[in-house]
């Protein structure tokens, strides 16, 4: 039987806003054992605006799929070990699709994506101040970030999406519930549901019901009839019906940030993770309470580990733009050739030299939920370079995440004392030690770099009727650590921090 246990695998799909990842996994010690990865394409039509093509997602995620199975048979390790899918996804994400064709109404409007700021400028008028019901229902502020202002956008400007509403063939979902309806069948039975984490960053969900709410969907008037069933994030959702995998369940589902906290072993109330992506993401354990901020930050759904498992609540500090800088230096800027090459500008220098990035690119999201914010950088003098300039865009990353930190400690009353971190950027030891400077604590980072997907992957093995893993009982955190320790006195890092700040102003109310 223990041989047999060994055999089985569990594979993820990580479905973020740059590429997509399929991965598998050992559930014996929650080894990686093959993945593949492709990227995504995101569009700019206009200033502001960021689409994608939700059938280039769909396809990169059957690719990845197929071409994981062949690095597993070239591994000499048969597909039919693997036993359960699990998916996590960028989210907020929002497509609207034709249920009789199959086909999209319109591109995904991304999450980053501000073309509803006058939308919600007017909604935000008609909130009464003593009554903000969309925050003590939702957990959210009404912001272009969550998913029902995108689909308010639809409904008013694409015909396709209103006459497919009117004739009742039209699907709402985030890149789950694309994923998922195409997966089990599509057209041919496709199964239309969300997981409560997802849910939860629509804006139309009350997270404590965890139930659509009717006067949310009133308010953003939003026809109840195009939303997908909510589920757990733990249980079989439905049968893979293509590919490689057909026939194996899929039964976990998360939003990334969420799978990163579950992959990060974060089940006890008071622990933390920030997963450095597109953008920053730290979310904090606040077990069945659902603990509201006074400081800038989202009441979320943390995950739902099966039907008949108890919710748990997570508060988070969301940042917009961290990878995406980097992303943005190499593509708009052409000072950086890869992605990986800002660490080595950044260490010729060492210093930003007074330079100061403020990347609101997307206004700015917590602590600020300021719209109008957009991109500075200012502290130049003739000596600032390009290194410089890499400096202090790393810089600006960690100071973002000492934003939310602080707010977090605020919140929580009990200051934390360190914090695990994953992400793609984690492997920029600069960034590791600046952050560890900037919040004044260690910084840990797990050897297992893939905490979004192996949350999914845990999610979906540990479903009823899969029975792979016990999450209350398995124990998997046999992964080494890596800490960084603060090298800079806590007074120095204020100084910075404060300038930080003042240059954070300045980025406030450039559009009106
Ligand atoms: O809320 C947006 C978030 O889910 C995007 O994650 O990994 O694509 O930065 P990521």
């Amino acid at each position: 039987a223990e041989e047999e246990v060994l055999g089985l695998l569990v594979g993820a799909v990580d479905q973020g806003t740059t590429s997509t990842r399929f991965l598998v996994f050992n559930s014996k010690t929650a080894e990686l054992v093959s993945h593949h990865q492709i990227e995504i394409t995101q569009e700019f039509p206009r200033e502001g605006w960021v689409e994608q093509n939700p059938k280039e997602i769909l396809l990169s995620v059957y690719e990845c799929i197929e071409k994981t199975c062949e690095k597993l048979e070239l591994l000499n390790i048969d597909r039919a070990n693997v036993k359960a899918i699990g998916v996590a996804n960028q989210r907020e994400t929002t497509v609207v699709w034709d249920k009789i064709t199959g086909e999209p109404l319109y591109n995904a409007v991304v999450w980053l994506d501000l073309r509803t700021q006058s939308t919600v400028e007017n909604l935000n008028k008609r909130i009464p101040r003593n009554n903000n019901f969309v925050k003590s229902k939702t957990g959210l502020p009404v912001s272009t970030y969550f998913s029902a202002v995108k689909v308010r956008w639809l409904l008013d400007n694409v015909k396709k999406v209103q006459k497919a509403v009117e004739e009742d063939r039209a699907l709402f979902g985030t890149i789950d519930s694309w994923l998922i309806w195409n997966l089990t069948g599509g057209t041919k039975g496709g199964v239309h549901c969300t997981d409560v984490t997802n849910a939860s960053r629509t804006m139309l969900f009350n997270i404590h019901s965890l139930e659509w709410d009717k006067e949310l969907c009133e308010f953003f008037e939003i026809p109840m009839k195009i939303l997908p069933n909510v589920r757990s994030s733990s249980e079989i959702y439905g049968l893979m019906k293509v590919g490689a995998l057909e026939g194996v369940p899929i039964s976990g589902c998360l939003g990334d940030q969420s799978a990163a906290l579950v992959g990060q072993m974060c089940f006890q109330d008071g622990q933390a993770k920030n997963t450095y992506g597109t953008g920053c993401f730290l979310l904090c354990n606040t077990g069945h309470k659902c603990v509201f901020s006074d400081h800038g930050l989202l009441t979320t759904v943390a995950y739902k580990l099966g039907r008949d498992k108890p919710v748990c609540y997570a508060l988070e500090g969301s940042v917009a733009i961290a990878g995406a800088l980097v992303s943005w230096l190499k593509n708009n800027l052409g000072i950086i050739n890869r992605s990986h090459e800002i660490e080595e500008l950044a260490k010729e220098v060492g210093t930003s030299y007074g330079c100061y990035f403020v990347p609101a690119f997307s206004g700015l999201y917590a602590p600020y939920w300021e719209p109008s914010a957009r991109g500075i950088i200012c502290g130049l003098t003739q000596f600032t370079n390009k290194c410089h300039i890499a400096y202090a865009a790393l810089e600006a990353v960690c100071f973002q995440t000492r934003e939310i930190w602080d707010a977090m400690n605020q919140d929580c009353g009990i200051p934390l004392n360190h914090l695990q971190v994953d992400g793609r950027m984690t492997d920029n030891k600069i960034l590791m030690q600046l952050q560890a400077d900037i919040l004044c604590i260690p910084i840990i980072k797990s050897s297992m770099p893939e905490a979004t997907a192996l949350g999914a992957a845990m999610a979906a093995g540990a479903a009823e009727g899969v029975g792979i893993w016990n999450l209350e009982l398995d124990s998997l955190s046999a992964f080494t650590m890596e800490r960084f320790e603060p090298q800079i006195n806590a007074e120095e890092s204020e100084i910075r921090y404060s300038t930080w700040k003042k240059a954070v102003m300045k980025s406030m109310g450039w559009v009106t």
